[in-house]
């Protein structure tokens, strides 16, 4: 169920995850996000925010979800960069997923990748 938030979440808009005091530079924190879908059930899904202070976003926002690991990890993936492009390397088989678009650079699979910003002191993601 919780992989279906992205696709069945009615109403997007700008939500608040967290705090700047909560990000740690150069590394990624979860978490957990409830939406009602379409029917009216709550649907619950972890975001890892990644804060990436030289990069132009400052923050990014991505599922939690490792597709290929198969499990909720990829907060605690390293983040570094694959010709410019933004990554998170899985802890799991260490592939590399965009941070911009949540595309796997190594295999055919992707994570969903959502607007992120800061608003005064708050983080925000668009989900
Ligand atoms: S991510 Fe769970 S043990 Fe490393």
């Amino acid at each position: 169920m919780t992989q279906a938030l992205k696709e069945q979440t009615v109403n997007k808009d700008w939500v608040t995850l967290c705090g700047i005091q909560d990000l740690v530079a150069n590394s990624g924190i979860c978490a957990l996000v409830a939406k009602p879908s379409e029917q009216g059930e709550q649907l619950e899904k972890q975001i890892a925010i990644f804060s990436i202070p030289d990069s132009e976003e400052k923050v990014f926002a991505v599922d939690n979800f490792d597709p290929i690991g198969k499990a909720n990890v990829l907060y605690r993936g390293i983040v570094g960069s694959n010709n410019g492009e933004p990554i998170v390397a899985s802890p799991l088989y260490k592939q590399q997923f965009s941070l911009k678009t949540g595309t796997c650079i190594q295999e055919e699979a992707e994570i969903g990748a959502y607007p992120a910003r800061i608003q005064d002191q708050a983080i925000q993601v668009y989900i």
